[in-house]
């Protein structure tokens, strides 16, 4: 899809629709009166017979009849005035563009409405950012259904004295809404297809098409690095594991060190649970287990788009949890990286395992703040829900930064405790600490088994076990992946410091 800013007269312009944005009011808004006097008073007839009132999931069309070159009008709500920021405009738009593709359209304009609560910049993104999330479909092994085609154009029809603002607000979305895409697309992927190999190979693609650097450890690496921890839980399966390391805007001095950021995603490409294996139902879903992967590649890509002025390094441990006879073992002992010797007690805990190592290589790069995204515990789910994500970290002041950039683009997370009588729970018997402690805390007692390999940096864990993906369409629309993180991410680190 193409998304232009355009100065056109909206009365003139030639699409399928024209979509008209209103925020909640009773009567039909005095900017609209032009248009309405071109449609013969079509628009007022809405308003004055109640099935339009600009609320925020109102949604009509109506053909406009050779009135106008345009072919349809379509009113979409935006909800009350006070309430409308970016990303209700974000979720406005993509309720838009999702009904123009149900119709089949090829084309339509946007007229773009002013708002005191909105700048220009952030306004482009907005529409921009959920124009291309709302058009995201996974249909790529679809052959029976004929899937609506794709929006190919979207004209925003701006105030003229602010185009250039809004130029780089759609950019800016465009960019970070597609990184998210491929992030939802790498995460619905089925685990038979996205392997390690795989996501290695998504790497290096992102790598060439953005500038970033990429450095894959195959197993000869991740032996020479003693990485354990990945290795025993790649152990089981024919696709052997690796660690995909990207890096973004590494000082070409010493001197010239910028803020440098850690993002580290949990990659198992399929969680059968191992020898300790899940039960059948519902264990399809496990082909997502590496959203946490996919949301820290989304956002390389975007960062390194964005040219952000950080240095960020992304690592992805990947590996397939299988069971077979060379798989690792409950009651096995693994020694990670660092050299702490970990008790398995269930090989369906097999994503600390895999963490272990790429927290503890993140640390080689003396990053100001290590985050990571795992979809690590169903206790997660349990006590949170659907709605937002947990947060567990060892600085707060990061966690709160978190949050607010969370709270922005509607990807809310939630702050659980981590002290040391939870760190006390996950001691060994015959290793240093285990990887399974039975049903209290499950989720915190996981991030107490992470904070053994990220020394004293700030860092903060995000379990994003409850909203990676959705088995129902969700209040945005989206089936499957959701793509978490990515946005938030973003948010959080265009405006570090
Ligand atoms: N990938 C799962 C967690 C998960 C389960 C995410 C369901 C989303 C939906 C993780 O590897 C796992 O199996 N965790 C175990 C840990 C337990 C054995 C300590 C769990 O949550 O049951
Ligand atoms: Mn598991
Ligand atoms: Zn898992």
């Amino acid at each position: 899809m193409q998304i232009q800013v355009s100065r056109a007269n909206p009365l003139r312009l030639e699409v399928d629709a024209l979509v008209v944005p209103a925020t909640e009011t009773e009567r039909l808004p005095r900017a609209l009166r032009p248009l309405d006097q071109a449609l013969d008073g079509q628009i007022d007839a809405y308003w004055q017979s109640g099935q339009f009132g600009g609320k925020a999931a109102e949604l009509v069309r109506f053909p406009s009849r050779g009135r106008i070159p345009a072919a349809s009008v379509i009113l979409l709500g935006l909800g009350k005035a006070r309430e409308i920021d970016a990303e209700t405009l974000c979720a406005a738009a993509g309720r838009g563009v999702k009904a123009l593709r149900k119709a089949r359209l090829a084309s339509a304009a946007v007229l773009v409405p002013g708002l005191r609560r909105v700048a220009p910049d952030a306004a482009g993104q907005a529409w921009s950012e959920g124009a291309v999330l709302g058009h995201y479909r996974f249909d790529r092994y679809k052959t029976l259904d004929e899937a609506p085609p794709a929006l190919e154009r979207m004209d925003l029809v701006v105030d003229p004295r602010h185009a250039g603002a809004y130029r780089r607000g759609v950019r800016a979305g465009a960019a970070i809404a597609e990184s998210t895409c491929l992030a939802r697309d790498l995460s619905n992927e089925p685990g038979g297809v996205a392997t390690p190999e795989y996501l290695a190979g998504e790497a290096r693609r992102i790598a060439r098409e953005t500038g970033l650097n990429a450095t894959i450890f195959a197993e000869r690496e991740l032996r020479r690095a003693k990485m354990g921890g990945i290795l025993a839980v790649g152990r089981g399966s024919a696709n052997p594991p690796r660690l995909i390391v990207l890096e973004h805007g590494r000082p070409a001095a010493p001197r010239r060190r910028r803020p440098t950021i850690a993002l580290v995603g949990k990659g198992i490409t399929f969680d059968s649970g191992g020898i300790s294996i899940k039960p059948a139902a519902s264990m399809d879903e496990m082909k997502h287990d590496m959203s946490g992967a996919a949301a820290v590649l989304g956002a390389m890509r975007a960062i390194a788009l964005l040219k952000l002025p950080l240095h960020v390094v992304g690592l992805v441990p990947a590996a397939q949890n299988m069971p077979d006879g060379n798989a690792y073992l409950p009651g096995d002992v693994v020694t990670a990286s660092n050299g702490k010797t970990i008790e398995v007690l269930n090989t369906d805990a097999e994503g600390r395992v895999v963490l272990a190592d790429a927290l503890h290589h993140a640390n080689s790069f003396e990053p100001d703040a290590i985050i990571d995204l795992a979809t690590l515990t169903g206790a997660c789910i349990v006590a949170l829900g659907h709605e937002c994500a947990a947060v567990i970290g060892n600085d707060d002041a990061l966690i709160r930064k978190l949050q607010t950039a969370g709270e922005r683009v509607h990807e809310r997370l939630w702050q659980l405790p981590l002290w040391e009588e939870h760190r006390k729970q996950i001691r060994g018997t015959v290793g240093d600490i285990k990887n399974a402690s039975g049903r209290p805390a499950g989720t915190i007692t996981a991030a107490a088994f992470l904070s053994h390999f990220v020394d004293d940096t700030p860092w903060a864990h995000l379990d994003i076990a409850g909203v990676a993906w959705r088995g129902k369409p969700g209040k945005y629309g989206v089936e499957g992946a959701t793509g978490f993180g990515v946005r938030l991410l973003l948010e959080l680190l265009r405006n570090w410091k």
